[in-house]
C-alpha cells in the first residue's frame, strides 16, 4: 500500500490490470483506458467538458433512472441538454426507440446501462448513427460480453463489480481525447491523464491493485461471458419466484428491461408492507445475507458481482 505510484513495481500493477481489461472486454486498439478517480460521479462532469467543447454543444442524455437523472443535471452545467425519452417516461422500463428524440448534431448520448437503484438495464445499444455513445456502465461492466466497438465511451466507478472505491475506469475511443474544454480540471482531462499514463497525480494504487485482482479472477471463471451466463442465472431465481408470487413479491420494471444485477422488488404487494419487508430482511440477515435493503423506495436483494466475487 506504501508503493510509489511511479515505482517500477506499481506501473507493473497497473499495466497488468489494463491489459487484462482490455483481454476481457476485447477492447480494440483504438481506444484507450484510464484508471482516474472521482467516481462514476466525476465522469458525470468529465463527459461534457470533454466533448461539448463548442458554445452551445448539445448533448442528449436518455433518463431512464436516478443515476442518468444525476448525470443529466451534471451535464446541464456544460452543455445544452436534450432530454430524449418522452417526459412520461417512469423509471420502469425504456421507451421504444421510434419515441425518442435524438439531436442530429448531439456531440453525444448518453445513458446509464444498468440503474443501480432502479433496477432498469438497457439490453441493447443504441441506435445513434455517427453521434458517439457514452455510458455509465458502473453496476454491470463485465457482468456480460460488450461490443466496446459501439461506444464512444464507457465509464465504471470500480467499487461494485470489480474492486473497491478509489479506481474509476474509462474507456475512449481515441479520436474522443483531446478536446477538453479550457476550464476542465485536470484531473478530468482525458487527454493530460492519458499523456501521463493515469498517474498526472497520485492515482487510487491499492484499488487499482484489487482490480488487477479481480480481473484475473474473472478471467479464471472464463470471462465475461462466463460473468454473463452466472448473472443470468442468478437473476432468473428471483424472477422466477417474484413472477410466481401472484403480486406478493412486486417488481415494478417492465420484464424486457430488468436488470441483472439489481433486483428491487417490494413484498406485500405494489405498496409494499413494512412489516413483512423487515421480517424478510432479519430473516435474510439470519441466513447469512446481509445488506439487502436497498433505497426507500425498494428492497434489493442484489447480485452485486463483487459481493459474490469475494465471499
Ligand atoms: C450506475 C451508477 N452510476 C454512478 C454512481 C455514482 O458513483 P460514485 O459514487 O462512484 O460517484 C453509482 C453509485 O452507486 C451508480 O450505481
Amino acid at each position: 500500500m506504501e508503493l510509489s505510484h511511479r515505482s517500477t513495481q506499481f506501473s507493473t500493477i497497473m499495466q497488468g490490470a489494463k491489459k487484462d481489461l482490455r483481454d476481457l472486454l476485447n477492447i480494440p486498439e483504438n481506444y484507450d483506458i484510464l484508471f482516474l478517480q472521482g467516481g462514476g460521479t466525476g465522469q458525470f462532469s468529465a463527459v461534457p467538458m470533454n466533448l461539448c467543447t463548442t458554445t452551445g454543444s448539445v448533448a442528449d442524455y436518455l433518463i431512464t433512472g436516478s443515476w442518468s437523472a444525476k448525470a443529466t443535471k451534471e451535464g446541464e452545467k456544460y452543455c445544452r441538454v436534450n432530454k430524449a425519452l418522452p417526459s412520461s417516461n417512469a423509471y420502469n422500463g425504456i421507451p421504444d426507440q421510434s419515441t425518442w428524440n435524438l439531436s442530429p448534431d448531439a456531440k453525444y448520448v448518453y445513458f446509464c446501462a444498468n440503474e443501480t437503484i432502479h433496477g432498469v438495464e438497457f439490453n441493447f445499444i443504441p441506435e445513434t448513427g455517427d453521434v458517439p455513445i457514452v455510458t455509465d456502465m458502473s453496476s454491470n461492466i463485465l457482468t456480460k460480453p460488450v461490443d466496446v466497438s459501439k461506444y464512444g465511451i464507457i465509464f465504471a466507478g470500480a467499487q461494485k463489480n470489480i474492486g473497491i472505491a478509489g479506481a474509476t475506469v474509462v474507456i475512449i475511443r481515441d479520436d474522443l481525447v483531446g478536446h477538453a474544454v479550457p476550464f476542465c480540471p485536470s484531473i478530468l482531462d482525458y487527454k493530460l491523464n492519458l499523456q501521463n499514463n493515469s498517474v498526472y497525480n497520485t492515482p487510487s494504487t491499492f484499488s487499482i491493485y484489487i482490480m488487477d485482482l479481480v480481473f484475473k479472477w474473472i478471467k479464471k471463471q472464463g470471462g465475461a461471458e462466463a460473468m454473463g451466463e452466472k448473472s443470468q442465472v442468478k437473476s432468473k431465481l428471483i424472477y422466477d419466484v417474484i413472477d410466481s408470487s401472484s403480486g406478493f413479491y412486486y417488481s415494478s420494471v417492465f420484464p424486457k428491461d430488468r436488470s441483472r444485477v439489481n433486483i428491487p422488488f417490494r413484498i406485500g404487494g405494489s405498496e409494499g408492507s413494512e412489516y413483512l419487508e423487515k421480517k424478510f430482511l432479519d430473516e435474510a440477515h439470519k441466513r447469512g445475507m446481509v445488506s439487502l435493503k436497498g433505497h426507500s423506495l425498494s428492497v434489493l436483494p442484489v447480485t452485486k458481482v463483487i459481493s459474490v466475487l469475494l465471499k
